[in-house]
């Protein structure tokens, strides 16, 4: 198997460096959730599935599917703003969506939301890493803005998973959900609440039709629906995300029953407290969110962030980290003490 992997971590200056070195701050943090919302008796109504299923083998007990009318643009454009709100501010040098569900193949989103928020100028592109999509971007913001390119960037991550899922399919069409969700990252210092204060990404193309929506010349007449191997992913998840996680906390110098927040991807229940368990930390600082909208794809971690605000569960000073593992095979992790800050949501 081969896998390509790198870590990076942004420390503070050593002496005579000129200074310390600039860190990628979370200044705001925004979601917007589509209102319909499909619990598991009326999906159960239409495929050979039961609520009992779903509920013991994910923990999913609802999620929500955006209107017709409704399109990514409009629910990350939403998202944004939210973010923006949060942060108190009306402008960022730059805007990365992460999403893998896009209106149209050509051009990317990003771009339209810009102009939407009235940022119409700035350097703005989409960012395809499947689940993995908003710890990627928030990647690749942090060196825009610590490489000195910008001051702040827009990370959006926004999905609607219900147009690409077969639904008749039981074995996807019960996992997923639309949303997103969004941060502004700013130029601030590692030692400041916030500061992203290191990176482990990785991927594993061995693994890609592990997760795959067939394209128009592999499947030129038939349905191309989204297809899994679930059982293949979930122990991927496990592994990968597990071991992803230990390099950021070991980045950070923390040891793992220190860690506050453990903020995964949001796929499975199980797969969350499996991490946690294999991290070695108190299961109850897991954070689980997905019980009321499910497998947000690249939207998941925001959301839960959000959801964790609410429930009190994530609380300024908490030493956090955010990990994540979908197709590609990609996964990514980062860490940060846990700012202050109050999060914008919305519904569409
Ligand atoms: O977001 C990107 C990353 N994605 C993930 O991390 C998802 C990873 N995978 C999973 O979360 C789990 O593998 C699933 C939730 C997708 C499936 O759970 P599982 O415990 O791995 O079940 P399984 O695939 O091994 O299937 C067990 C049985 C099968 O029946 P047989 O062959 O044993 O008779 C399935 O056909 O459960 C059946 N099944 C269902 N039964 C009722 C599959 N889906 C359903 C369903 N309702 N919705």
């Amino acid at each position: 198997m081969h896998t390509s992997q790198f870590t990076s971590q942004f420390h503070a200056a050593t002496p005579g460096e000129g200074g310390p070195r600039p860190a990628a701050v979370i200044a705001g943090l925004g979601t917007c959730l589509p209102t319909a919302e499909f619990d598991n008796d009326a999906l159960a109504a239409h495929l050979d599935t039961d609520d009992e299923w779903i509920r013991t083998r994910t923990g999913i007990a609802a999620r929500r599917r955006a209107a017709p009318t409704t399109s990514l643009r409009d629910l990350a454009h939403r998202a944004a703003a939210n973010a923006l709100d949060s942060a108190g501010q009306g402008t960022v040098g730059a805007l990365i969506l992460a999403t893998t569900t896009p209106d149209r193949p050509v051009p990317a989103a990003a771009p339209e939301i810009a102009h939407r928020l009235g940022l119409g100028g700035i350097p703005a592109f989409d960012l395809s890493a499947v689940c993995s999509g908003f710890l990627y971007a928030a990647a690749v913001a942090a060196g825009l803005i610590t490489g000195g390119i910008t001051d702040s960037v827009l990370v959006v991550a926004a999905e609607t998973y219900s147009r690409i899922v077969d639904p008749g399919d039981r074995s996807t069409a019960v996992l997923f959900g639309d949303g997103a969700g969004a941060v502004v990252l700013r130029r601030g210092s590692p030692g400041e609440p916030g500061a992203l204060l290191a990176f482990d990404l990785g991927s594993d193309g061995a693994g890609a039709d592990l997760i795959h929506v067939p394209g128009a010349r592999e499947r030129p007449d038939g349905p191309r629906w989204f297809a899994m191997s679930g059982r293949k992913v979930y122990l991927r998840a496990v592994e990968q995300m597990t071991v992803s996680a230990l390099r950021v906390i070991k980045d950070c110098a923390w040891d793992p029953d220190e860690v506050d927040a453990l903020v995964p991807h949001q796929a499975n229940a199980r797969i969350i407290q499996a991490v946690a368990d294999r991290i070695g930390m108190p299961p109850e600082r897991a954070v689980c969110a997905l019980s009321r909208v499910g497998n947000t794809a690249a939207a998941s971690i925001p959301l839960a962030l959000a959801q964790a605000l609410a429930d009190g569960r994530l609380k300024p000073g908490a030493r956090t980290v955010l990990t994540a593992f979908g197709g590609g095979l990609t996964w990514a992790s980062t860490a940060l003490v846990w700012p202050q800050l109050t999060t914008v949501d919305s519904e569409i």
